[in-house]
């Protein structure tokens, strides 16, 4: 059975680039162009660097653009030097914190067991957590692609939550590289995601909006969302151009207007 359509889900990563002025510019330039559409047709969210979190919440009050966080500890307080926890993001205006993704697996060894215990923190304090798995190259290449997306889904996603849940499909390889699956191999990793967790989590996936990620841009949003079973993009390098970001928003709107 297809997945169900949804609204689509457009969440900017800006990962650790961009200083006070640089953000709050993109930030107030979203909201102008949101505010001046009609409708917008996608959900959006911007995750900054926690040093600019406060001051973009600022800029996105009133909008219709959501605050979001790149990670969470997963413990609500204590002596965890250089981490926030999920409860001060929520503090701090956030409804929404990445967890997983890979490049706080690779560079922070984080495993599936942490992540899933993040998301767990992320739901209980009253975030959406976005929840990123996706394949190594070399596992793509021997055909293994599917295996450990399944099996980073069971063990990243906790079995029930207490909100609504995020799904990033990130192949590693694709991230910033500007290369991107191909449509089949994207609906493949989509379909397996929806399957898997109406098998593993409590909610079923029609509860889940299964987004994809890695060299999202102007120019191929809108056939990767136009790939059944994908509900939304994860955003990076792309999102800290103004242009290119909104192109993204306005093909995910159009799509979801045509629905
Ligand atoms: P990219 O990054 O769009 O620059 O490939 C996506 C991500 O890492 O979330």
């Amino acid at each position: 059975m297809a997945p169900p359509k949804r609204r689509p889900l457009i969440v900017a990563n800006w990962k650790m680039n961009g200083l006070r002025r640089d953000g709050l510019d993109r930030a107030r330039a979203l909201v102008a162009r949101a505010s001046a559409a009609p409708s917008l047709g996608c959900d959006i969210v911007l995750c900054p660097p926690a040093t600019l979190l406060i001051e973009t919440r600022g800029a996105l009050d009133g909008s219709q653009i959501a605050l979001g966080a790149q990670d969470c500890h997963a413990a609500a307080q204590g002596a965890f030097t250089g981490d926030l926890s999920a409860p001060m993001l929520a503090d701090a205006g956030c409804r929404y914190v990445i967890v997983g993704h890979s490049e706080r697996r690779a560079g922070h060894g984080e495993q599936d067991t942490a992540v899933a215990a993040k998301a767990a923190a992320a739901a209980a304090a009253g975030l959406v957590p976005i929840v990123c798995v996706g394949e190594r190259r070399e596992e793509r290449d021997t055909g293994r692609a599917l295996g450990v997306i399944e099996a980073q889904v069971r063990a990243s996603v906790p079995k029930a939550l207490a909100g609504p849940l995020v799904v990033a499909y990130e192949p590693v390889w694709a991230i910033g590289s500007g290369r991107t699956p191909s449509r089949d191999e994207i609906h493949a990793v989509h379909a397996l995601i929806h399957h898997v967790l109406d098998d593993h989590f409590s909610g079923g996936s029609g509860t889940v909006r299964v987004l994809y990620g890695g060299s999202v841009g102007a120019r191929n949003a809108q056939e990767i969302l136009a790939v059944e079973g994908v509900q939304g993009a994860l955003v990076g390098g792309a999102s800290l151009s103004v242009e290119d970001f909104w192109a993204i928003c306005a093909a995910a709107g159009r799509l979801d207007a045509a629905a």
